[in-house]
């Protein structure tokens, strides 16, 4: 008894978030060659490719992370511009805005990238690939300003630019509020899973996601 409504409770989340993820998720896969839903999350996937992005090109992995996502990433030309994903967003609205990075060649380790993340005008972090089978995550929880929000790769000081998943996912109500978001953004500085058995990331059927 106990083990079924513990399944219960599980197909419950999986099913509204599914529905959620239908009308509200948006889950970019850089660089991929096609849309598709990722059997192991439920979750659905559209390339960036000529749609979204028509900048960079698409790069095999040699080294793939096991996710679907991390078999390709786009590569951004090594120059001064800002190479930007626009985003729809719903005014005043939070959201929770995640890019995730695995460089997956092997080579001269002096010359893994090292380039900029902005957020619209805001510089949001510097991505320093030193471990290039590691997925690099930066998140963070904004209140949108407009009605887009722009994620933007640029200024390489070692490799080239390059990206792998864009994630955007609506938040509701008061969660994660302050009192300074109109003008600053909140950046997720860990995830930690208390006592977990691996450090990767749980992203399955098994949870809610996000
Ligand atoms: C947010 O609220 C809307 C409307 O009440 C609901 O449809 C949606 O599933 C909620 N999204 C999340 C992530 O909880
Ligand atoms: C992938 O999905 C996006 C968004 O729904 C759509 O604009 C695009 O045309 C689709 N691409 C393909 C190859 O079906
Ligand atoms: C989109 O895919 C086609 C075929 O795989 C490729 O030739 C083209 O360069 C891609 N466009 C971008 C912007 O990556």
């Amino acid at each position: 008894m106990a083990s079924n409504s513990h399944f219960l409770v599980l197909c419950l989340f999986f099913i509204s978030s599914v529905i959620c993820q239908v009308t509200e998720f948006i889950s970019i896969d850089c660089g991929g060659t096609g849309n598709y839903t990722d059997p192991r999350t439920g979750l659905a996937w559209i390339s960036d490719n000529g749609t979204i992005m028509n900048y960079g090109k698409s790069s095999e992995v040699e080294i793939p992370d096991e996710n679907i996502q991390y078999r390709r990433r786009r590569d951004f030309p090594i120059d001064s511009r800002k190479y930007c994903y626009t985003l729809g967003t719903r005014e005043r609205r939070r959201y929770l805005v995640r890019a995730t990075f695995q460089y997956g060649s092997s080579g001269n380790e002096d010359a893994y990238p090292k380039f900029d993340l902005y957020l619209d005008a805001t510089k949001w972090s510097t991505v320093v690939i030193l471990d290039s089978s590691r997925v690099y995550v930066k998140e963070m929880i904004i209140r949108a300003p407009s009605s887009s929000i722009d994620v933007c790769i640029c200024c390489a000081t070692t490799g080239s630019p390059f990206i792998s998943t864009l994630e955007l996912r609506p938040l509701n109500l008061s969660m994660y509020a302050t009192d300074f978001e109109d003008n600053f953004f909140l950046e997720v500085a860990a995830r930690v899973n208390f006592g977990a058995l691996s450090k990767d990331v749980i992203r399955s059927g098994d949870f809610p996601k996000l």
